[in-house]
């Protein structure tokens, strides 16, 4: 597997244990309301860092690419900070709110950086292979 897709998973399970423990913490307490921070966590994390490194690992040539890195680095640390501003905005620390606005414009600049990847041309070398007929 690419570097970067085995980053990309390592990555994408500390956002669900992270996201889990909020949704139990939530669950125990009776207190929904921080249930923004464990979506996102689940979803921005969890999912999407799951199916970028997906992508990077049925696209091995593209994943060796230096914009595979930088996109990870810009991507995981806007929601890196997104994440805890965003509990601490949910749970009445309102000051947050700045910090939310911009980490969200980061991880949005790291999905854009994703779709650049995604239409930039890269031969797909995993490819299912059709073995000839004698
Ligand atoms: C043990 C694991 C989990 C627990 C204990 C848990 C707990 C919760 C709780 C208590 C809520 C608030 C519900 C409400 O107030 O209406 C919630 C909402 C939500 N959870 Fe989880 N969750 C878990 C796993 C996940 C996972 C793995 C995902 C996604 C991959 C996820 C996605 C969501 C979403 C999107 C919402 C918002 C739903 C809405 O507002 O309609 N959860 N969860």
């Amino acid at each position: 597997m690419p570097r970067i897709a085995n980053l990309y998973f390592k990555t994408a399970i500390v956002f669900l244990i992270l996201g889990i423990s909020i949704g139990l913490h939530m669950s125990i307490s009776g207190d929904h309301g921080a249930t923004g921070a464990h979506a996102h966590a689940n979803l921005l994390g969890w999912v999407t860092m799951a199916i970028f490194g997906g992508y990077h690992a049925l696209n091995p040539r593209k994943a060796e690419r230096r914009l595979a890195m930088i996109q990870y680095a810009v991507y995981t640390f806007g929601v890196a900070v997104l994440i805890p501003s965003l509990y601490l905005m949910l749970t009445g620390n309102a000051a947050m709110e700045p910090i939310v606005a911009l980490s969200s414009l980061i991880a949005f600049a790291g999905v854009l950086l994703f779709a650049v990847i995604i239409f930039s041309s890269g031969e797909r070398v995993v490819s299912a292979s059709v073995a000839p007929s004698r």
